[in-house]
Order: C-alpha cells, then structure tokens, then sequence
C-alpha cells in the first residue's frame, strides 16, 4: 500500500477521522520500557522511521488513520523491521502522534445556530413540533406513555412554537395563560421545552425559552411559570428564572416550579 501525498489531491477515500486511534499510544509504551529495555530501544528505531516514513510522505490525519487501520501493512509498504516485542500497531501508533503534532490544528466543527423560533399551526410544522416532542418526551425520556397531547393543546389560547437548524425541526415548546382559581393574572405557563438530542448544547433551548418569554411578555403576560425537571434547573437559572417552588410532582414526576416576570419588550 503506498500513502498518497494529501498536498498534492484530496482523498475522498475513507471517513473523515473523528477519535483518532492512535492517540494515547505513547502511554501504552511504558511497560515495554520498565520490563524489556532492548526491546524498547529497538521499538524506537522502528518509531523513528515510521515518522520519517510518514512525513516523507506528507500524511495527514487521513494518511494517519490508513496507517493505523493497517499497520503491518504499512511497516511492509516501507520496508521497514519491526520490532520484536512491541506489537506493530502500537509502533505504528506512537508514529502517528508524533506525526498529529506537526500537522496543523483540526477545524473545530460548530453546530449551526439556531434559524430561529416561530409560532405554528396546524399543518406540517404543527406536525414537526408535535414529532420532537414525541422524540424527547416519550421515546428518549419515557415521562409520557404513548403520546403527550393533551387538552392544552387544543385549547384556542395555547401557542405552538417549533425551533429549527437548517431548516429542519430541532426543539419546541408551548405556552398558554393561566386562568385557574389560584393563577393571578397575567400568568402564563410554558412547558414541553424539548431540543433534539442531536442539537442540544447548540442554543436551541436557550433560544426557544427566551422566545417563549417574549412572546407572554408581548401578549400582556406578567409572569410565566414552568414545571422544570431538577437537572434543568440550572439551565433555567441562568436564563433569569428563580425557583418558587423544589420538590413539586408534576406529571408524575418531581419538578421544580420556577417563574420569571414578564414584561412587553423583553
Ligand atoms: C433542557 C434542554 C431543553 C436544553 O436545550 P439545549 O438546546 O441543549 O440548551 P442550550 O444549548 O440552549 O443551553 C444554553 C446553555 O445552558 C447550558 N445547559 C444546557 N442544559 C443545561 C442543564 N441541564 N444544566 C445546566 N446548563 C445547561 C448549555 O451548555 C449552554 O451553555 P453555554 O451558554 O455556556 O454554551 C435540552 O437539554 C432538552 O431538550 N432536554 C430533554 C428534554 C427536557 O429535559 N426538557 C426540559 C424539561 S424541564
């Protein structure tokens, strides 16, 4: 097998390379060395040309991971002895991140931003806000048996918004006025805040609660409550939200109740 120059055409061959094998190589390297000292020394001349091997033929983090996924192969393709006691993959492996050492750094790859949060009703948008739902709250999470649709979600007042990234759907939530004996007025609630596990951590939640907010806010909401899960408490605390309330079982599970206050022009 020869190893194609990466200066000179990109190789469209193998997957990108996302957790390198062959970091951590070096460590595995020190038994050899307390318990077989020639062999060690020997492992490091085979080391040596590996590398000179590998940065003669310019390789980059693709001609890394051929090496890797093949090592007696690569030790053959350039003549090289290996050692006696060190097994050829970690030989090999040592090279490689002698070699990532040189190569620039990886691109780091950045979740796209959030194209933002809209209101939606009835058709396939309605229809993607209710799938992500269902993705978190009944397949992933469990807390819903079947479907989590209810009255709310027909009542006239309650709003459906859906989040999305690229243009497809990434999270939701929903939000509606409370008119209940013990609600004051201008309180409104939002619940079923759920994000994709593909696109969480991507500032889709933040996005969709501020929205949320906003949004009560501008329809004359003075305060919005939410039901919130214990390990999301801090998520919501540093959104502005305070807790009124730990401990409270909703939906069958205990949740933190928290509220922020609304006004027109947040
Ligand atoms: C909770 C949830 C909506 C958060 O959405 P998300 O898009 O992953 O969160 P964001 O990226 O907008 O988070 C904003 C910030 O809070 C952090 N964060 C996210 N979840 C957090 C949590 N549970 N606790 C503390 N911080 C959190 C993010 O890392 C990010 O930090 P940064 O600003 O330093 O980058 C999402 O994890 C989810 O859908 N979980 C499953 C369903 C669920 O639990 N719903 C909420 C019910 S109360």
């Amino acid at each position: 097998m020869e190893l194609v120059a990466e200066t000179q055409e990109p190789d469209p061959g193998p997957p990108p390379v996302r957790s390198p094998r062959w970091r951590g190589s070096a460590e595995s390297l020190f038994p050899a060395l307390m318990c077989d000292p020639d062999g060690y020394t020997d492992a490091v001349r085979v080391i040596g040309e590996l590398t000179a091997a590998l940065r003669s033929s310019a390789a980059g983090r693709t001609g890394l991971a051929l090496a890797v996924a093949d090592p007696v192969d690569f030790l053959a393709s350039h003549r090289i002895k290996g050692s006696r006691s060190v097994p050829a993959a970690l030989l090999v492996g040592v090279a490689c991140e002698i070699r990532e050492r040189e190569l620039p750094p990886e691109p780091v790859e950045r979740t796209p931003a959030p194209d933002g949060c809209r209101i939606v009703h009835e058709g396939p948008e309605r229809a993607a806000h209710h799938a992500v739902r269902g993705q978190v709250f009944v397949q992933e999470q469990g807390v819903f048996d079947g479907a989590d649709v209810d009255a709310r979600d027909t009542a006239p007042a309650t709003l459906h918004v859906l989040a999305t990234v690229g243009g497809e759907p990434a999270g939701c939530v929903r939000l509606y006025p409370l008119h209940g004996p013990e609600d004051r007025t201008g309180d409104w609630q939002g619940d079923r805040l759920a994000v994709l596990a593909e696109h969480r951590t991507g500032h889709v939640g933040a996005e969709l609660v501020r929205f949320a907010v906003a949004t009560a806010g501008a329809r004359g909401g003075s305060r919005m409550i939410a039901y919130v899960q214990p390990v999301n408490e801090r998520f919501f605390r540093r959104l502005g939200w305070s807790v009124v309330q730990e401990s409270v079982s909703y939906v069958g599970h205990p949740h933190v109740l928290m509220d922020i206050p609304l006004t027109a022009g947040a």
